[in-house]
Formats: structure tokens, C-alpha cells, sequence
């Protein structure tokens, strides 16, 4: 237990009243949190829902040190793996909250955030191998351009990756901003501030993998839930929406035949319905209370 365990508690869990709806008709059960991060969405289950048994899952090596609970240091690409070697073979739902935490973002020695000088570091888990200062100081060009406009959408990727290379060796994440600052040059201050926003997130999404680990994730996890269970994201920005958007719509169609085609030849099995087609938003009082949750919007799917 470490003295940031403070830090951990105070945050308040995005969009808790909207989950508690979402999972309120789950069936009894194993509930996984497969994002522990503070643990708030964690606890609020806990009080909430006496009929679930909560498991959860963090990839981050320090949110063990900090917590009351048991949490498995896992990634939830290996959430499956883990059912299996432990004969669980089904679920009453799970929940997702993406991203970075709070916490994660706080601690500039985790090289997270922009607003401290910190390491280039970026890892979730500290002991993988790739962390942001090899990606910056010993990617090739146009892999780091590649990075930064696949993450983002980052229109100035191809000048910002040659300033960084000419720029090298790159030791810290205000080093970092100074570059991409000097690349794009006199601008508009919300530009400059969301064009190195944006830079940020592309490194932290390529060192962790953030869209692989959410695409195979989900696309496991949906054998394990039970009737009436349910898979719940959390997400922070357009590509993991993306993800979650397309692959909850596969899981809801049932059909894949051209609507000519009297009789159904793809012999898809629909698994899943939606609990709200729309996405839901947390509400304007939330927002005005935390900041991060401007950007968070919630999809769910329940399992037929
Ligand atoms: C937004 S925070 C979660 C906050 C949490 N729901 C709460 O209420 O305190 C995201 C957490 O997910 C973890 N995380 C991100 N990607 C992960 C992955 N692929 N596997 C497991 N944990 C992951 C991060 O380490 C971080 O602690």
C-alpha cells in the first residue's frame, strides 16, 4: 500500500448512475470490472448489487498497490484465458470504463501528462517492454506519422514526426511538447494545447495497445455472458467508440442476407440486443462536477 492511496479513493466513478441502471436487471452472479483503475465503479457495485460477486481486473501494476480489493493483474485481452484456466464458464456481465485514469494521468511520473514534466513513459503496466521514450527516440519517421495520424487523425503528423526525429534525443513529456509547440508553430492556443493533446494520446494508445486489447477483449468476453447479462463500455474517444460501435452491432444483426434473398443462407446467430441503440451521455451536472466526463459516452448490449 503505497501514500498515493489517498488520491485513489477521492475520485468519483464516470457515470455511475447511468451503470447502475444499465446493470440493474443482471442476473446473480460473477460481475467483472475490467478496469479497476480507483475502484470506484467497483465499490458503488459492491454497495449496490449484493447479488453480484464482483471479480476485477486492472493491467496496472501500482492500482494493486493502492487497493482494498483483490484485483488480478491482467490485461483484459487475457480476461478469457483467465475464465478458462479457472473453470468460469459464464458471466453476469462486465464492465469496461477505457483509458487512463485519474491517477495514472496525476502522476507525472508515469509520463501520462502533458501539464507535468515527467519520463516519456506512458505504460499502463510498467513492466512491458515498449514505453514512450523508444517510440519517440528510436521509431523511424514515418512509423512515429503513422502513430499520430491513425491515433488522432493528427493532421500535422508528417512535420511533427520529422521535428521529433531532428529533434532527438527527446528525455521528458515537457521536451515532448516543446517540439510538437515548435512544429506547428504560432497558433491559436486551443489548437496548440489540443494538437498536443491529441500527440499525447497517440503515443499512450500505440505504447499500450489500447484498440487491439478493447477488439479482443470484446470479441472473447461475448461468449461468457449469460442470458441477461450484460457487456458495458465506457468510452473516452472516437476510436474506441468505433470499436465498441461496430463490434456490438455484429453481436445485435441477425442476419447478414441481402434482403432479395427470401430464405437466410448466412446462418448468423444473433447473440446479443442492444439496451439503447443510442449512445448515452453522463449528464450536464456530472460534467460540471468532473471534467473527465465530457467525454465519456456509454453503450450496452444485453446477451438473448
Ligand atoms: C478510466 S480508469 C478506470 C477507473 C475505474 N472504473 C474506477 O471507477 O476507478 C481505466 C483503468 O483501466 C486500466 N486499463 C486500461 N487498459 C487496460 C487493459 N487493456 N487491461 C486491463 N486494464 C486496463 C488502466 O490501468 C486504468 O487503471
Amino acid at each position: 500500500m503505497n501514500e498515493n492511496r489517498v488520491g485513489y479513493l477521492e475520485h468519483e466513478g464516470v457515470m455511475i448512475t447511468e451503470v447502475n441502471s444499465v446493470i440493474s436487471s443482471t442476473p446473480p452472479g460473477i460481475f467483472v470490472d475490467a478496469t479497476y483503475g480507483y475502484g470506484s465503479h467497483f465499490r458503488n457495485i459492491e454497495q449496490n448489487f449484493p447479488d453480484l460477486d464482483l471479480l476485477a481486473f486492472d493491467r496496472d501494476i501500482e492500482v494493486l498497490n493502492n487497493s482494498y480489493s483483490n484485483i488480478i493483474n491482467l490485461k483484459f485481452s487475457q480476461i478469457s484465458n483467465y475464465f478458462i484456466d479457472n473453470n468460469i464458464d459464464s458471466i453476469s456481465g462486465i464492465l469496461y470504463d477505457f483509458g487512463v485514469s485519474s491517477h495514472q494521468l496525476d502522476n507525472h511520473l508515469r509520463g501520462f501528462s502533458y501539464s507535468n514534466d515527467g519520463p516519456l513513459d506512458m505504460r499502463m503496466n510498467q513492466n512491458d517492454d515498449t514505453n514512450a521514450y523508444d517510440v519517440v527516440n528510436s521509431f523511424e519517421e514515418y512509423k512515429i506519422a503513422d502513430i499520430l495520424f491513425q491515433n488522432s487523425g493528427e493532421k500535422n503528423s508528417r512535420r511533427i514526426a520529422k521535428d521529433i526525429v531532428s529533434s532527438r534525443p527527446i528525455e521528458s513529456t515537457q521536451e515532448l511538447v516543446n517540439v510538437i509547440k515548435s512544429s506547428i508553430g504560432k497558433q491559436n492556443p486551443k489548437y496548440i494545447s489540443q494538437t498536443i493533446k491529441r500527440c499525447f494520446q497517440s503515443f499512450r494508445i500505440y505504447v499500450n495497445d489500447e484498440l487491439n486489447e478493447i477488439q479482443e477483449s470484446l470479441n472473447q468476453i461475448k461468449n461468457f455472458v449469460k442470458s441477461n447479462g450484460v457487456i458495458v463500455c465506457l468510452t473516452y474517444h472516437s476510436l474506441e467508440d468505433k470499436i465498441v460501435k461496430r463490434i456490438f452491432n455484429e453481436l445485435t444483426t441477425s442476419c447478414y442476407c441481402d434482403v432479395s434473398i427470401p430464405v437466410c443462407t448466412c446462418k448468423n446467430e444473433q447473440l446479443y440486443v442492444y439496451g439503447k441503440k443510442k449512445k448515452i451521455y453522463p449528464s450536464d451536472l456530472e460534467i460540471s462536477k468532473n471534467p473527465r466526463a465530457s467525454s465519456a459516452t456509454l453503450r450496452y448490449v444485453i446477451k438473448l
